[in-house]
């Protein structure tokens, strides 16, 4: 599979502040490759300097097999940014916000007509052509995004945390237009906090933190190497940690104390869970392990900022 990006040692200051601080990895044609980290880890401006609208500080990124400060005009054309932002022209409708677009990437009139109609019933805003923004939800202003990155065409999207403040109803239709999207081949450059996000689309991911990368991996590989198959939540004074931990010795288990809960990581989590009942513990909660976990267990479990 061939390379679309390639980022090594990769650094972006702005005065005094490193934000991004000597990254390097690769994105595959075709993959979902996610940014994941906390507020202010540096995805943003990650992607940013992938889709050559910010200058590159130091280090080298080549992304379509040129470098990215050179004004890519064959990068531009075939890639189609999701911003965080919510940057919608609110004195124009949904059908002039997207008309406008179009008129941005050259499209002709005749062509864009026929592809806005697509893309309105592919983000399921057909109702809303003519409202205004002002009138839109949250969730529709996103899907409107998605509908807009997608004007031109593109062989790469660049999805900057797109379903943030979104209700499950519509944080669900985005991941599945963007899985549609994926099958067709379209490569996927997507940032986000949301865990649950990454292990529906990425194939692969970066965890970030403070400008760095902290692990890269298979999202479900990660859960399992870092983490385990399960996570015992077990919620009980911390007085008790030591004698609880030597009485589940046996099952080989990371623990880990954070706050008014020990956590368990384990392989076996249901013979665990046995040796507790057996040992008459009643304050746990046994789930499967998830990405939460392993990201949470690298960052760390107090606040980040
Ligand atoms: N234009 C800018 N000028 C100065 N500092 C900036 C600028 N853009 C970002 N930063 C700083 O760079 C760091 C990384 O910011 P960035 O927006 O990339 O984080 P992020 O991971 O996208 O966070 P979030 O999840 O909140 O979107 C932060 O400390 C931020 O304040
Ligand atoms: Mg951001």
């Amino acid at each position: 599979m061939s390379i679309l990006v390639s980022a090594r040692n990769l650094v972006k200051k702005f005065g005094s502040l490193t934000a991004v601080d000597g990254i390097s990895f690769e994105i595959r044609e075709a993959e979902c490759f996610g940014f994941l980290g906390p507020n202010g880890a540096g995805k943003t401006t990650t992607v940013r300097m992938i889709h050559c609208v910010s200058p590159v500080t130091g280090g080298t990124l080549i992304v379509n097999g040129l470098p990215a400060h050179i004004n890519n005009r064959a990068l531009k054309k075939m890639t189609g940014v999701i911003p965080q932002e919510i940057a919608l022209d609110n004195d124009l409708t949904v059908y002039e916000n997207l008309i406008v677009f179009a008129h941005f990437f050259d499209i002709p009139k005749r062509e864009a007509k026929k592809r806005i109609a697509e893309l309105l019933k592919f983000v399921e805003l057909e109702a809303k052509r003519n409202s205004k923004i002002d009138a839109l939800s949250t969730g529709m202003k996103r899907r409107l995004l998605v509908a807009r990155a997608l004007l031109n065409n593109p062989k790469l999207i660049v999805a900057d945390e797109p379903t943030t403040g979104l209700d499950p109803q519509a944080r669900h239709l985005i991941w599945q237009r963007l899985r549609q999207l994926k099958s067709q081949g379209v490569t996927l450059i997507l940032t986000t906090q949301y865990m649950e996000e990454a292990q529906q689309l990425c194939d692969r991911i970066v965890i970030m933190h403070q400008g760095q990368i902290f692990k890269e991996g298979v999202p479900s590989k990660l859960v399992e190497e870092e983490i385990g198959r399960e996570v015992v939540e077990v919620r009980v004074p911390k007085e008790e940690d030591e004698k609880i931990i030597q009485q589940l010795s046996s099952f080989s288990c990371g623990h880990e104390r954070v706050g008014d809960t020990l956590y368990f990581y384990c392989r076996d989590g249901q013979g665990l869970m046995r040796r507790m009942i057996e040992l008459d513990l009643h304050n746990y909660l046994t789930r499967p392990a998830t990405l939460e976990d392993v990201f949470l267990k690298l960052t760390g479990r107090g606040l980040i900022e």
